[in-house]
């Protein structure tokens, strides 16, 4: 039997922006989700056809890398399912990793680029920030220009991105959860209708990608001030692109007095929020009292782990 587990993610600054070709940065976070894969003699996905529409995403994986007998497959998660914090990315990984692991052969560089290309053919447009993150673990920042610490490219049409390690100082992120799970796929969709439409957005995107990269500078000199501003920039930037959620308004109120800055995070239109901040208790209490389920994430350096 092989063992395979991937981290979830936070998404600092990019998100939307990121699927245009924009920078984006994001850290792996302490929430896992472990997959399981034995031989078997029919297909089984926690008991279940691996037909099912909830396991779109393991079925892909064994689509697109998997020629071998029918498998028995398990997962086990700790990440909250669609609510921007990298459920199916990690999916995707740890089943990917499994395969991999049972066939003997693990290429964190390839399987990184196997499991955008899932999420791209699942989601229908996606960018590769999430599952490099969940495999990679740490910081990763995705940008157009190349700078140290590569760790792959990837081009689509005439959006391309250079994925890099990035170096964060120890923080505290509280991340507040709408208990709204929206799908990623129609957001990101309507976004780029709204693109296409409106030049405010186009705007938008571009200066929410001037954002990412003053704000991993600030992150990386431990400036949470600035490093805050820029979220709650971020969030108003978001708003505009119309994938915000009146709980999520809530919960950034409840949230700011106490922080440095709070945003949406991830897909939005529901999904979490989260922030910054040197008090994480009293922000968690003020989302509770908002009527968020919050909960403080620690970063994690771990990327995809996987044994046969
Ligand atoms: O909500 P999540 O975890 O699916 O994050 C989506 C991030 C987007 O930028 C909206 C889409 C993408 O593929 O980058």
């Amino acid at each position: 039997m092989a063992r395979a587990s991937a981290p979830g993610k936070l998404i600092l600054y990019g998100e939307h922006a990121v699927v245009f070709g924009e920078p984006a940065l994001a850290t792996a976070i302490d929430l896992r989700t472990e997959v399981y894969a034995r031989l078997h003699d029919e297909w089984l996905v926690d008991g279940a056809s691996l037909q099912d529409s909830k396991y779109a995403y393991v079925r892909r994986a064994v689509e697109n890398t998997w020629d071998g007998p029918p498998l028995w497959i398990e997962i086990r998660s700790m990440i909250p399912l669609g609510c921007g914090l990298g459920s199916s990315a990690a999916v995707t990984v740890a089943t990917l990793g499994a395969l991999a692991a049972l066939k003997g052969r693990i290429d964190i560089g390839a399987l990184a680029k196997d499991a955008f290309e899932v999420e791209q053919s699942v989601q229908g447009r996606a960018s590769p920030i999430d599952t490099s993150t969940s495999c990679h673990g740490s910081a990763v920042v995705v940008r157009r220009q190349e700078g140290e610490d590569v760790l792959w490219a990837i081009e689509k049409g005439d959006r391309r991105w250079l994925l890099h390690h990035a170096s964060l100082p120890t923080t505290n992120l509280v991340v507040g959860n709408t208990g709204i799970a929206a799908p990623t796929g129609p957001l990101v969709a309507a976004v780029k209708d709204r693109v296409e439409r409106d030049p405010r957005a186009a705007d938008a995107i571009r200066e929410i990608g001037e954002i990412t990269i003053d704000g991993l500078r600030a992150f990386e000199r431990g400036d949470f001030v600035r490093a805050g501003e820029l979220m709650d920039r971020d969030h108003e930037l978001l708003n505009l692109l119309g994938v915000g959620h009146p709980l999520l308004e809530k919960f950034v109120a409840a949230a700011r007095p106490h922080a440095f800055g709070a945003k949406l995070t991830g897909a939005g239109g529901g999904g979490s929020m989260f922030a910054l901040t040197d008090d994480p208790e009293a922000v968690r209490t003020a989302i509770e009292r908002a009527g968020g389920k919050a909960f403080v994430v620690a970063t994690e350096s771990k990327g995809l782990e996987a044994a046969p």
